[in-house]
């Protein structure tokens, strides 16, 4: 485990690509354990924050996230700054990463930026009662499972296009399904230095689970916010 002191210039570094399939999330909470302020994240984010933030988009196959984040956050057509793109297309990488939204009902909106504006097609992940609709003329579909999405599949069809260094940006719900599958192998976790109070939920919901050990591997810090990365022990 490396703790940190100074804010490293090769930060990428510290969030490598592996061999091997992965999947990898990343949250913000406050001190006290609030996922959002007045119903975002945005309220509890700093600049070194964004910083990993955008260092994760950049390394990653495939990002994930839930529906309600889509729909809530606003998402933008996923895009990167034109030295990320550069440092992709070094290591072979496509241009951008792979964006997949996760969504039972499929209540999506195809002119959402993240669709109508997408640089590549994105992915919907959702089970196979779900009628897909319009989505289909702005997405490919993929569906995984009865009445419930397989995640374990979806995660699996995602690899079969190539996609293994897959990042999750959330949010709540479809992370305490991740959890619950044990299908999280890293957790990217920012500690903001402010005291919420009560009313916000956690950055992870849902039916219990079993409680998975992680092991941690590394500490930073800037401007009293903590970043720490933790991997799913044996992983
Ligand atoms: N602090 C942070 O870092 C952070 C990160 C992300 C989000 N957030 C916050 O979290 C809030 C959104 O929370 P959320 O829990 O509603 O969002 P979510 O986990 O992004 O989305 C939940 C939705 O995902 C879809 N889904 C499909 N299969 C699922 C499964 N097996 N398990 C769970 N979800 C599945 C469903 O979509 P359908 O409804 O379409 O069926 C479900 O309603 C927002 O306020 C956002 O700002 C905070």
């Amino acid at each position: 485990m490396s703790v940190f002191r100074a804010w490293p210039d090769d930060l990428v570094d510290l969030y490598p690509r592996r061999a091997e399939p992965t999947l990898r999330v990343n949250f913000i909470a406050s001190v006290d354990g609030a996922a959002t302020i007045d119903g975002l994240s945005a309220g509890l984010q700093g600049p070194g924050d964004k910083e990993i933030f955008d260092s994760l988009r950049m390394v990653c196959d495939a990002l994930i996230v839930g529906a309600g984040t889509l729909r809530q956050e606003g998402y933008d057509a996923l895009r990167l700054t034109p030295e990320a793109r550069a440092w992709r297309k070094d290591r072979d990488l496509p241009d951008f990463p792979l964006m997949v939204v996760v969504s039972r009902s499929l209540e999506l909106d195809p002119e959402q930026l993240v669709f109508s504006d997408a640089p590549i097609r994105p992915i919907v992940l959702t089970h196979r009662q779900a009628v897909p609709g319009r989505l289909t003329e702005v997405a490919d579909v993929i569906a995984v499972g009865d009445g419930e999405i397989d995640l374990a599949a979806g995660i699996a069809a995602l690899h079969a296009r190539g996609a293994t260094q897959l990042l999750c940006e959330g949010g709540p719900a479809l992370f305490g399904s991740l959890i619950a599958r044990d299908l999280v192998t890293e957790l990217c976790l920012t500690v903001a230095p402010l005291l919420v109070g009560g009313g916000p939920g956690r950055i992870a919901t849902g039916a219990p689970s079993i409680a998975r050990e992680m092991s941690l591997r590394h500490v930073l810090s800037r401007e009293d916010m903590l970043f720490l990365r933790y991997e799913r022990q044996g992983s």
